[in-house]
């Protein structure tokens, strides 16, 4: 038993995905999960640094659980991997220090470090016995729906963004490790896999030419007591014929994608790199929908890229009106250091992106409410997932959140439900 440890998570799901394997080796070790960072002994942080705010939000935490004077103070993550020892320098009470590259070396780290000395490995490289990682088991708080990274790294290089700096190149997980671990989660009961990679369909290029994400897709639906299967992100580029045709005709693979467009303008697009033009993308998503009946998109936006104009951002706006997704994740452009969109000229002023937010959400808010008026009445598949009390919380394939009342014992159950109310991001219903 070597005590209570606090771990705060942000960011993306790769980096959820990560902190579940970290709980998984700190429990191994003998730790037991505290809430409450005032009695931990260690303290962890797992970062991000996709935008400024994430920064901040890290160093201002940091400052604050120093005040445990008794604990291990540890940082890992996306922040770590970037900032390394300038950040040894701005919290130099921070005793331990690693990234998403080796995770699987924290056994080793956490015993240097409550040995009194120093453990940092910050690495340049993902290490060869990076698999490694894999070896060790998740500790999840969803008993039904589990997350399963499969690709680690992007080569994307879009140019605004750091992941390919923090993460490093594309890996891709061998098929064998990842059919094992799907299958050891069904055994633990879950019904819902889904897929993660910043840039997931870019699965399997590295593995030799027999291997493509689709095939990936056809695998996992395979493996029995498998119900549901998500994926997490698609690049469009890399969303082809094949995926598609996968989506279209593999029953489990849940009927929704998020599908980043980032920018409407195709001078934008081209500064960002993103690799295709507002009309390849809205191809893309005339087929997915013609394909995929029913089919819920979800995308990415980024308000005020260096030298957007008004034209620019009404272009985005026009995307956003014609394919009217289900869920918009819109961030104003935040310069990150190192990449090629931090030092562009003509940087939009804060004002500006703030203005085009604002009009950017109030348009979504008229789509929302329009998109939610067509599940009134409807009969939807929900997995639950939660009780409390009498009520019970699901998701349907579209990934929208359910509420339903019932005596029963639903919990991981597909049910049935009529849908009486209807709001934006969730739907309450009856059983059937
Ligand atoms: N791999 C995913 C997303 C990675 S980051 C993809 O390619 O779609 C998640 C989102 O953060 C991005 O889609 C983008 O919209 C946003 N983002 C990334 N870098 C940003 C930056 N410098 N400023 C503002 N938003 C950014
Ligand atoms: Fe970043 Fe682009 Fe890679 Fe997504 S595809 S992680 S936005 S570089
Ligand atoms: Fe953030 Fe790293 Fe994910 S920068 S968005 S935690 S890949």
């Amino acid at each position: 038993m070597k005590g209570k440890f606090f771990l705060k998570t942000f960011g993306c799901q790769m980096n959820l995905n990560d902190s579940e394997r970290i709980r998984g080796i700190l429990k191994e070790l003998g730790f037991s999960e505290t809430q409450d960072w005032k009695e931990a002994d260690l303290i962890l942080l797992n970062t991000c640094t996709v935008r400024e705010k994430p920064d901040q939000k890290v160093l201002s935490h940091l400052g604050e659980y120093r005040k445990n004077e008794r604990a291990v103070i540890g940082v890992c993550g996306c922040l770590a991997q970037r900032m390394g020892e300038e950040l040894l320098k701005r919290a130099p009470f921070v005793k331990l220090m690693f990234s998403s590259y080796n995770i699987h070396h924290l056994p080793e780290l956490i015993n240097r470090a409550f040995a009194g000395y120093r453990a940092v490995e910050i690495l340049n490289e993902p290490p060869e016995d990076e698999n490694e990682l894999w070896n060790y088991k998740t500790v999840r708080d969803n008993r039904f729906c589990a997350y399963v990274t499969v690709i680690k790294g992007c080569d994307k290089f879009c140019t605004y963004c750091v992941v390919p700096y923090t993460r490093g190149r594309e890996r891709s997980r061998p098929l064998e490790s990842i059919l094992e671990e799907v299958k050891y989660l069904v055994d633990d009961g879950v019904k819902e896999i889904h897929l993660l990679g910043q840039n997931v369909t870019a699965w399997g290029k590295d593995l030799g030419s027999k291997h493509r994400f689709s095939d990936l897709l056809y695998e996992v639906s395979k493996v029995e007591g498998v119900e549901r299967i998500r994926f997490t992100t698609g690049h469009p580029k890399d969303i082809t014929e094949d995926v598609i045709e996968a989506m279209a005709t593999l029953p489990k693979i849940c009927n929704a994608l998020h599908l980043p467009f980032q920018a409407g303008s195709n001078r934008i697009l081209k500064l960002m790199k993103r690799e295709y033009t507002k009309e390849e993308y809205l191809e893309k998503v005339s087929l997915l929908k013609e394909r995929v009946k029913g089919i819920a998109l979800s995308t990415d936006v980024i308000v005020g890229f260096p030298t957007e104009t008004e034209e620019d951002f009404e272009e985005t706006l026009e995307v956003l009106r014609e394919v009217e997704f289900e869920q918009v994740f819109s961030f104003k452009f935040s310069p990150r250091p190192g990449t090629p969109a931090y030092s562009m000229e003509g940087q939009v002023p804060e004002e500006v992106k703030r203005s085009r937010m604002a009009r950017l959400l109030e348009l979504q808010k008229s789509i929302y409410s329009k998109l939610s008026k067509k599940y009134e009445g409807q009969v939807v598949e929900v997995l639950v997932e939660e009780r409390k009390g009498e009520e019970y919380v699901g998701r349907t394939t579209t990934n929208k959140w359910v509420s339903l009342k019932s005596s029963k014992d639903l919990l991981g159950k597909t049910v049935k439900v009529k849908v009486k109310k209807a709001s934006p991001f969730s739907l309450e219903g009856e059983l059937i």
